[in-house]
């Protein structure tokens, strides 16, 4: 990777005496300030910015949360709503929280999908991609754990429904359950439980990120033709051009996160989990919260409870293995002709499936379900093997610097810097 010449220069006597100690700032600079960024870097790269705020979003606010909410049966429901009216701007912890949890899955998503269009899973990036799927279920299993904290209908059976689940495994399985609800149902034990890991997990989610950049800070950022940077004319330095996408990119995101926050903040959630949870009265349609919804349908398009547990957990365990799968020798799916028509049907599928996740198990909705989660697993078990061995991909442009010339890009202020810097 070439790499931009270090502009850090301590100044002052106190910064020269630090950097001869412990040259922290020297190394934040040359990650954050000097690292050579892909030129042709679009905004699906900004997702990455946005999720480490959003982590720190969702940090702090729980933090504050928590010093007002009560983990146990008989008071955590009216803790949330003594949080939301009583709370000196409880409600508005409450909803940054509550939708900050919404929106987080919606970045990565779109984070994970850039991923998997441009072939950032692919060498030298394979660990980089495993942390993220690592990342991904622990944001998964925080986000469930979380939702138990409610604790209203759809909360306490949503946790029935997901920890019996468990009970499927042969032998073990009711062994774990138990062991999960500490105790032979869903209970306060279980909520206790639930709050204390749901405190922990984002910190651990945190130590994650912090590989996963550090990973990524090694390989170097993949870029929409996949192509790796050759020549210091294929890059830019990380500031300001990156970080002022990414800024641009986070405040356009942060309006959408405030238009839920202030104007419907209840829109993603369940009418039911404003009824205090009740153990003897079973709501008619439990559904999980919307960024559970794909594995929701392929978990219930199984007829065996077994069966749909195995490909539930399936599904996200395969993410793993997209480096291995794929064998195709070009990364970006943009010269890819028909490769590219099967990763649309997949994005198509997984959308689908959140649909049909919502809809009650019955009729038609049960057969659709079906088809799609069997061209989920089709698409990464035989479409992304064979397709990758058998297509001729389109003419790669010869260096990452032609892509953007080739593509109309004309003079910017990106290649007028680089111009410069290349003249001195
Ligand atoms: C808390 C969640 C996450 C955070 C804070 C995070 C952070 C980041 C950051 C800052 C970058 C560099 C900027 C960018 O490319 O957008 C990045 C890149 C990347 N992330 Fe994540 N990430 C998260 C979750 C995930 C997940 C769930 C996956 C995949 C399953 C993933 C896969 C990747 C890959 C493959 C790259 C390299 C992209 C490239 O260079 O083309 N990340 N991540």
């Amino acid at each position: 990777m070439s790499d931009h010449e270090p502009s850090y220069h301590p100044s002052n006597p106190f910064s020269k005496w630090m950097d001869s100690r412990l040259p922290i700032m020297r190394m934040m600079h040359g990650q954050f300030v000097d690292f050579p960024t892909p030129r042709n870097l679009n905004y699906m790269w900004t997702f990455g910015g946005i999720l480490t705020f959003m982590l720190v979003v969702q940090i702090v606010s729980g933090l504050v949360l928590s010093m007002h909410y009560q983990p146990s049966d008989a008071e955590a429901f009216n803790s949330v709503e003594l949080i939301r009216r009583d709370v000196n701007y409880g409600w508005l912890l409450r909803n940054i929280h509550a939708v900050g949890a919404s929106m987080f899955f919606f970045a990565v998503y779109l984070h994970m999908a850039r991923g998997i269009y441009y072939g950032s899973y692919k060498a030298p990036r394979e660990i980089l991609w495993i942390l993220g799927v690592i990342i991904f279920l622990l944001m998964m299993a925080a986000g469930f754990l979380g939702y138990a904290l409610v604790w209203g209908q759809m909360s306490f059976w949503g946790v029935t429904v997901i920890t019996n689940l468990f009970s499927a495994l042969p032998l073990v399985g009711t062994g774990i359950t138990k062991w999960l609800w500490g105790g032979y149902a869903v209970s306060g034990v279980t909520l206790n439980r639930f709050f204390s890991l749901h405190f922990l997990l984002p910190f651990v989610i945190f130590g994650v990120v912090i590989l996963h950049i550090w990973a990524l800070h090694v390989v170097g950022q993949n870029n929409p033709t996949g192509l790796d940077i050759k020549t210091k004319s294929d890059s830019v330095p990380m500031l300001p051009f990156a970080i002022m996408k990414d800024a641009f990119a986070l405040a356009m995101f942060a309006l959408v996160y405030a238009w839920f926050v202030f104007f419907v903040p209840n829109y993603l959630g369940d009418a039911d989990n404003f009824i205090e949870a009740n153990p003897l009265s079973t709501p008619p349609h439990i559904v999980p919260e919307w960024y559970f919804l794909p594995f929701y349908a392929i978990l219930r398009s199984i007829p065996s409870k077994l069966g749909g547990v195995l490909m539930m957990f399936g599904s996200i365990a395969l993410l793993a293995f997209l480096p291995w799968l794929d064998t195709s020798n070009v990364r970006s799916t943009k010269y890819r002709p028909i490769f590219k028509w099967f990763l649309w049907a997949f994005f198509f599928s997984v959308v689908a499936l959140g649909y049909l996740g919502g809809k009650p198990a019955e009729g038609s909705y049960v057969m659709w379900s079906r088809v799609f989660t069997l061209y989920y697993f089709a698409f990464f078990l035989i479409i992304m093997p064979v397709v990758g061995l058998l297509e001729t991909p389109r003419k790669l442009p010869s260096s990452i610097m032609d892509a953007v010339l080739g593509g109309g890009g004309g003079p910017t202020a990106a290649n007028a810097a680089t111009a410069a810097a290349e003249k001195r």
